[in-house]
């Protein structure tokens, strides 16, 4: 039974997520796939289970994801299945984790996807990855959020321990729905 872990993300950090969660559910010995959305399969029959992720930019998901999720919401739930979001607002305050929270709610009320599970993780400032307007937008956008914004490093705001925590309790819900699931034919 394989689980798909499908991802997008802009500048790398929401595949390093997606690469912390494939890795709990091989150590729970599943067989995984992980995949950027734009190699998703368009089939999901044999998928025991997925679990899809993405990074904002300026206030949403990216619209492949969006669509994706949306194209494939009747399969999604018929099996366990998983959403992550990354974003700065979910390592913020109460209201940017409200805002934060909006940005997954726009995703499932647009696509009618139910996930089993819904996460919201903190994401990475990589000014060393930006070019020149984007670290300067960037470090602004910070410094009025309370981030860090020296521009000659990188920030990871990730509790990887939330990210594991997610990661193992799919698993388990995986394990709680069995092997009898999928009900493809
Ligand atoms: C151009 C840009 C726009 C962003 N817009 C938002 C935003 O509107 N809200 C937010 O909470 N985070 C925002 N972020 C933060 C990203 O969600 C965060 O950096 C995340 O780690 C990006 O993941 P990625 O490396 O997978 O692309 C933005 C980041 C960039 C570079």
């Amino acid at each position: 039974m394989k689980v798909a872990v499908i991802y997008h993300t802009y500048d790398g950090h929401t595949r390093e997520i997606a690469e912390r969660i494939a890795r709990v559910q091989e150590e729970g010995g599943r067989t995984v796939e992980l995949l950027p959305v734009e190699e998703a399969p368009e089939c999901l029959m044999g998928y025991g289970a997925v679990i899809a992720g993405g990074a904002i930019h300026i206030g949403h998901h990216d619209r492949s994801l969006r669509d994706y999720v949306k194209r494939h919401a009747g399969d999604l739930s018929t099996i366990p299945s998983a959403f992550f979001s990354v974003s700065l607002s979910a390592a913020g305050d109460e209201t940017e984790r409200e805002a934060a929270s909006c940005y997954v709610e726009e995703l499932i009320r647009e696509s009618g996807w139910h996930p089993d599970a819904v996460a919201m993780f903190g994401g990475a400032l990589q000014y060393t990855h930006y070019g020149f307007v984007k670290r300067k937008v960037m470090q602004a956008i910070a410094r009025r959020g309370g981030k860090p914004s020296d521009g000659k490093r990188d920030y990871e705001l990730t509790d990887w321990d939330a990210v594991d925590r997610f990661a193992r309790d799919m698993l388990h819900l995986i394990e709680a729905r069995g092997e009898a699931q999928p009900q493809w034919d």
